[in-house]
C-alpha cells in the first residue's frame, strides 16, 4: 500500500456544495437537526461517499455510520455532526464529517485498510430543538438522553419523541446505539475552535487537551397573571422582571467563578403586552473547566428566589470536564508540528461528540482557527488555508492512528 494521501480541496468543494444547499454565510446554517436540511445534508454526505467500498447504516440514536472495512476488525473512528443551530455557520460540526469523508477516501484509494475505518455523523449534537446536546453520542457511549428528551417541544411546539419517530428513532429503543457498528478502538474529530485564541495566537491547526464541564437546564419562574395598566408596581408577582434579575445574577456569578452562563432563549407563554407576564421558561447553559467550580455555580443559582415568585429548576443535561487521551493527543499535536512547525495545545470552551467518545475509548481533536472567534452565527468562518492545513492534519493523524492500533 503506497502512502497515503489526501485532498483538502475536495472538502472545501463538499462544504460549499453543502452551504450551497443548506445555508451558511449570509443567512446562516439551516441544518436543525430531524428536519428537511439536515436529511439534505445527509444525503450530500452519501454522495460525497459514492462508490467507495463501504457499508452504510443509521443506528438506533439517528447517527449515520459509513464503514470501510479493513484487515482487522478493530477500527478508528471518525466523525462530527451535520446538524447546526438555527442560522448558524457553514462549517460548525460539517467540516468534520467532510473531512472524516476525506480521511476515508485516502485510506480507501490505498485499498483495504491495515484496520476497519467508520465515519459517523453524529445525530443532533447540537441539541438546539430539545435542549439534550450530544444526543446521538451519549446514546452511542451508553448514556441515552431519551428520559431527558420525553415531553420536551421545540419551539414550534412540535414533540421530541414524534420529531425522533419521523426519523426512524425510539426514544425508549436508544440503548441499542451502544452497540457500535465497529470495533472503535480511537476516535478523531476535526473542528472549528468556535473561540478567538488560535487566531490571536497565528497557528492553523492545535490539539485539543480535553473539553469543559456543562450544566443545562430550563428554569420556570411563575408569578401572577395581572392587568398592566390597574395594578400597582408594588403589588405585582412578575415572573419576568425576577427572570431578568435572575440572568443578570448567574451572569455575575459566572464572571466571579471564571466560567460562564448563557440564557439562549426565553419563552413566556401566554404573554401579553397588556399582562403582567406570569411565567417565564429560560433555557439555561452553564460552564467551566474545573468541576467543583461548575458545581459551585450551579447550586447557588438553584437558590435564587423573588418575593412572590415560584422558581422550579429541570436539569437536561450535564457532565463533568473531560480530558482526552495523552497518547492519542500527542499524535496529534505531531501532526500539528508537521504541519505548522508548531504543536499548541487547548482545552475547548465548546462540547463535542468528542466529549462522549472520550469516557469510551481514546480520543482527541484536532482544531483550526476561527475568524473573529466568532461562531454559532451566519459569519462564522475559516480562512481557506487554515481549512487546508486542517483537513491535512486531520489525515495525517488518521494514518498515525491507524497504524498505532
Ligand atoms: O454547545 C456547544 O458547545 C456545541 O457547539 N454544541
Ligand atoms: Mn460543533
Ligand atoms: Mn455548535
Amino acid at each position: 500500500m503506497s502512502g497515503p494521501t489526501c485532498e483538502p480541496d475536495r472538502v472545501i468543494a463538499d462544504l460549499l456544495a453543502l452551504e450551497q444547499a443548506t445555508g451558511g454565510r449570509g443567512e446562516g446554517s439551516r441544518r436543525i437537526a430531524w428536519g428537511e436540511e439536515w436529511r439534505k445534508a445527509r444525503a450530500l454526505l452519501g454522495e460525497a461517499l459514492a462508490g467507495l467500498p463501504v457499508e452504510t447504516r443509521q443506528d438506533a440514536a439517528g447517527n449515520l455510520w459509513t464503514v470501510l472495512p479493513g484487515e482487522r476488525p478493530e477500527a478508528l473512528i471518525l466523525g462530527s455532526h451535520l446538524d447546526s443551530v438555527p442560522a448558524g455557520g457553514w462549517l460548525d460540526g460539517a467540516l468534520g464529517v467532510f473531512a472524516g469523508a476525506e480521511a476515508l477516501r485516502s485510506f480507501a484509494r490505498c485499498g483495504t485498510p491495515p484496520v476497519t475505518i467508520g465515519l459517523v455523523d453524529w445525530a443532533d449534537e447540537e441539541g438546539a430543538r430539545f435542549g439534550a446536546p450530544l444526543f446521538g453520542s451519549s446514546a452511542a457511549c451508553g448514556h441515552g438522553q431519551g428520559e431527558a428528551l420525553r415531553g420536551r417541544r421545540d419551539v414550534g411546539q412540535a414533540e421530541a419523541a414524534e420529531v425522533l419517530a419521523a426519523n426512524g428513532v425510539e426514544l425508549a429503543g436508544l440503548a441499542a446505539a451502544a452497540e457500535l457498528p465497529v470495533r472503535g478502538r480511537a476516535y478523531l474529530e476535526l473542528h472549528i475552535e468556535q473561540g478567538p485564541r488560535l487566531e490571536s495566537l497565528g497557528v492553523p491547526v492545535a490539539a485539543v487537551t480535553g473539553t469543559v464541564g456543562f450544566s443545562r437546564a430550563t428554569v420556570t419562574l411563575r408569578g401572577r397573571a395581572a392587568h398592566a395598566g390597574t395594578t400597582p408596581l408594588d403589588a405585582r408577582a412578575d415572573a419576568l422582571v425576577a427572570a431578568a434579575r435572575l440572568i443578570l445574577a448567574l451572569r455575575e456569578q459566572a464572571e466571579a467563578f471564571g466560567g460562564v452562563a448563557t440564557v439562549g432563549t426565553i419563552e413566556v407563554p401566554a404573554g401579553a403586552i397588556n399582562t403582567v407576564p406570569a411565567e417565564v421558561v429560560l433555557a439555561l447553559d452553564q460552564r467551566h473547566g474545573d468541576p467543583e467550580a461548575l458545581a459551585r455555580m450551579v447550586t447557588p443559582a438553584r437558590d435564587f428566589v423573588a418575593a412572590g415568585i415560584d422558581v422550579s429548576w429541570r436539569e437536561i443535561s450535564s457532565r463533568s470536564p473531560v480530558a482526552f487521551d495523552e497518547s492519542l493527543t500527542e499524535i496529534v499535536a505531531r501532526a500539528c508540528r508537521e504541519e505548522c512547525g508548531t504543536a499548541v495545545r487547548l482545552e475547548s470552551g465548546a462540547l463535542h461528540d468528542a466529549t462522549e467518545m472520550a469516557t469510551r475509548m481514546p480520543t482527541s481533536m484536532v482544531f483550526v482557527p476561527s475568524r473573529a472567534g466568532l461562531s454559532h452565527n451566519p459569519l462564522e468562518d475559516t480562512d481557506p488555508e487554515d481549512l487546508r492545513a486542517g483537513v491535512r492534519t486531520l489525515c495525517h493523524a488518521a494514518w498515525a492512528a491507524a497504524a498505532a492500533i
